[in-house]
């Protein structure tokens, strides 16, 4: 990396949480909308759908419980970002993850675009009241998928996460009009750029910008934006490192020298975690992370939503 690259900007989907044991949304097996499909659902980004949450809240509540962050340790990639940062190189992380990932690693809430919101706060989606997040994190999780009722009209509360057919909150238009011209190196990790506007920032960077995408297949290539979308083409600006989001972390911290800071900031800080969280010593091995796969949880999520009677 050229000395003079300081305002790294990352772009983030679900894929650089899925080694913590999260499901992403779309790959074909593990991913999320292809285990909801059995359920009643039109389509199965509905179970996000404002319009549709509406009407039948509770496939949401049930899922909820499994969302909410405080379960899973960030990866070595959340590290290697928090690294990027330490080092006075990282301008802004834009994520579309909603797990708090980045900021449980550690990475400075004002270096955080969470794009498509959070768990931190709830409100009614009828009257706006706000639900502390310890009393709503209680609603779901004793609640057995049963819809979560506003005090004060009885309205629907919900997680400020963001539901297709509602707005992305003010700051990511204000933080990528103001830090999109400024980048001079585009990380892309983990997403498979399907959801706009969070898709259509890697065209919003300078034209002469490097571009890397880490991701496990190539995306961003056939979007209609013309030239502006990926070419990983010879002499083009656009590096694909085809693998796991992990594995690029941890190359990337090989060429730039970080390797052995970055191992020891993902065993102090993951064990620093475990012992905060109370998790089983026999979860002490740094490795012991993966044990949760996202398929054991898309199981366990379908168990639910059945004995839910959904
Ligand atoms: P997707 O599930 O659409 O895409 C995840 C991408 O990461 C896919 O290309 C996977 O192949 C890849 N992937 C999975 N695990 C990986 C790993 N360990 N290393 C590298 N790549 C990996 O997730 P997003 O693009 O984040 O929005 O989805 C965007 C939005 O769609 C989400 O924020 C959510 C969803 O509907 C809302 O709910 C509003």
């Amino acid at each position: 990396m050229r000395r003079s690259v300081k305002n790294i900007i990352v772009l983030a989907g679900a894929g650089i949480s899925t080694s913590a044991g999260i499901p992403d949304f779309r790959s074909p097996e593990t991913g999320l909308y292809a285990n909801l499909k059995r359920f009643d659902l039109p389509v199965p980004e509905a179970i996000f759908d404002i319009g549709f949450f509406r009407e039948k809240p509770e496939p949401f509540y049930v899922l909820c419980k499994d969302l909410y962050p405080g379960k899973h340790l960030p990866t070595p990639t959340h590290y290697f970002f928090r690294l990027l940062q330490e080092k006075g190189k990282l301008l802004r992380i834009f994520t579309q993850n909603i797990d708090t990932l980045e900021r449980i690693a550690g990475i400075p809430s004002d270096k955080i675009v969470e794009a498509h919101g959070s768990f931190a706060t709830s409100h009614c989606i009828s009257c706006h009241a706000e639900m502390g997040e310890e009393e709503m994190r209680h609603a779901v999780e004793t609640g057995g998928g049963k819809p979560v009722r506003c005090e004060r009209c009885g309205g629907l509360v919900k997680p400020d996460i963001v539901f297709f057919g509602e707005g992305l909150p003010e700051r990511f238009f204000d933080l990528a009009v103001q830090d999109l011209p400024k980048c001079d190196l585009l990380i892309v990790v983990g997403t498979s750029l399907k959801v706009h506007p969070f898709a259509s920032l890697v065209e919003r960077v300078p034209r002469t910008c490097p571009r890397l995408l880490i991701n496990r297949e190539a995306v961003g290539e056939a979007t209609g934006w013309g030239d502006r979308g990926f070419s990983f083409k010879e002499g083009s600006r656009d590096q694909f490192f085809q693998g796991d989001a992990d594995a690029g972390a941890k190359e990337l911290a090989r060429g730039l020298g970080w390797q052995d800071e970055l191992n020891n900031m993902v065993e102090t800080q993951q064990r620093e975690l475990r012992i905060k969280w109370g998790l089983e010593e026999s979860s002490l091995e740094p490795s012991a992370q993966t044990a949760v796969k996202p398929e054991d949880k898309i199981d366990k999520l379908a168990k639910e939503l059945e004995q839910a009677g959904l």
